[in-house]
């Protein structure tokens, strides 16, 4: 059974996820805190090869630095005793009230230096820690009212920050790239670069294009009612993959960070099979909230939920792509056509143009045989072939 996690799957964790405490807009925590030494220690039992953090994930906001050098020695121990690495960090600019209008985009010019600030210190850690991806979320970036935010100049200042700090990683030699996370509400009621096309076309406005991609998320697109898969097709094919959150949401709603697989399964099914089959080699990263109904145990039951489940569709997906039916089908659904360039080689559009060979109505009667595909993956995703 491939269903056992190894460190060779490359799954990751977010401090924040295994250590979320339960408290929502109506109820208070339901579980303790959780010590970062301790959830090392246990995803690293339970099979994951990486954990990532935010600043304030491992060092309380305002601490002094002795206890922040403490903390981090104490957490970079267990890092090593346990043999999980740091993948990727990010840091917290929506939790402290400062950051209530935003951090890179604030409208107070003093709190985009100040999260500039945080973010420059943070990038040092993350060096430190070996951290290869540094992801910028920016939940507090965006507005309520169209009134209050100047959008076009938002993205100035987005833009400005992004260019500093990609400076700063070229100078200080660090081998770190960026991954905006995009997401289209919550905790603002609209957050700039809502989407993966939207951050994108951001992207491609920067100074060093090359040390910006996405860190997509599977909820954040659901939230928006688009398609993951093609989101994150998109991504790959400009080579902006630079990490993934994986996650489970069910349709346009609050943001429910379900374990992986548990909201549209389908969708997981196929993004799976695109990531193991796409080219992504890097951290499969889980950014979940154990439900809060759970108590501790129940936490580390759905860390191991988010890696199985991957781990199933991974098996799941290999085998609808090794059944000789689905190679039939496939030829059928003539997907692998969309492969061939439209053009021959040599070809010019006006060769194209004295092209009077095709009959457009027998190819409109043909069907394309989507139904017997789908329905073939939809049976190797149940585990019915
Ligand atoms: C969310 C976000 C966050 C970010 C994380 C990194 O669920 O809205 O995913 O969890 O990924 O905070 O900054
Ligand atoms: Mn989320
Ligand atoms: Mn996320």
């Amino acid at each position: 059974m491939t269903s056992t996690p190894t460190p060779a799957d490359r799954f990751s964790f977010g401090l924040w996820t295994v250590g979320w405490r339960g408290a929502d807009p109506f109820g208070d925590p339901t579980r303790e805190a959780l010590d970062p030494v301790e959830a090392v220690q246990r995803l690293a039992e339970l099979g994951a090869y990486g954990v990532s953090f935010h600043d304030d994930d491992l060092i309380p906001f305002g601490a002094d630095e002795a206890d922040r050098t403490h903390r981090i020695a104490r957490w970079r121990k267990a890092l090593d005793a346990a043999g999980l690495v740091v993948p990727m960090a990010t840091t917290n600019l929506f939790s402290h009230p400062v950051f209530k209008d935003g951090g890179l985009t604030s409208n107070d010019r003093s709190v985009r230096r100040f999260a500039l600030r945080k973010v420059l210190r943070n990038l040092d850690l993350a060096a430190e820690l070996g951290a290869a991806t540094y992801v910028l979320w920016g939940g507090r970036e965006g507005s309520e009212t169209d009134a209050g935010k100047d959008v076009r100049a938002a993205l100035e200042r987005y833009r400005e920050a992004m260019n500093i700090l990609t400076q700063y990683v070229t100078d200080q030699h660090y081998p770190i790239r960026f991954a905006l996370e995009p997401k289209p509400n919550e905790p603002r009621g609209d957050i700039l670069l809502p989407t993966i096309g939207h951050a994108l076309a951001f992207i491609s406005s920067l100074d060093r294009p090359e040390l910006v991609g996405v860190n997509p998320e599977v909820g954040h697109e659901q939230m928006a009612g688009l398609n993951v898969v093609h989101g994150v097709s998109q991504a790959l094919w400009q080579g902006k993959l630079f990490h993934i959150d994986l996650n489970g949401q069910r349709g346009p709603r609050f943001d429910q960070d379900l374990i992986f697989g548990h909201g549209d399964l389908l969708s997981a099914f196929f993004l799976v099979d695109l990531l193991e089959h796409g080219g992504y080699h890097g951290p499969r990263h889980f950014d979940y909230k154990p439900l809060r109904t759970e108590d501790r145990a129940g936490v580390w039951a759905s860390a191991a939920a988010n890696m199985r489940t991957y781990l199933l569709l991974r098996e799941r997906a290999a085998a609808f792509r090794a059944d000789p039916e689905v190679h039939r089908a496939l030829e059928t659904s003539k997907v692998a056509q969309l492969s061939i360039p439209t053009l021959r080689r040599g070809e010019t559009y006006r060769d194209l143009l004295a092209d009077n060979e095709f009959d457009p109505r027998a190819a409109g009667e043909k069907g394309y045989g989507f139904v017997e595909l789908s329905q073939l993956a939809l049976e190797h995703a149940l585990g019915a072939r």
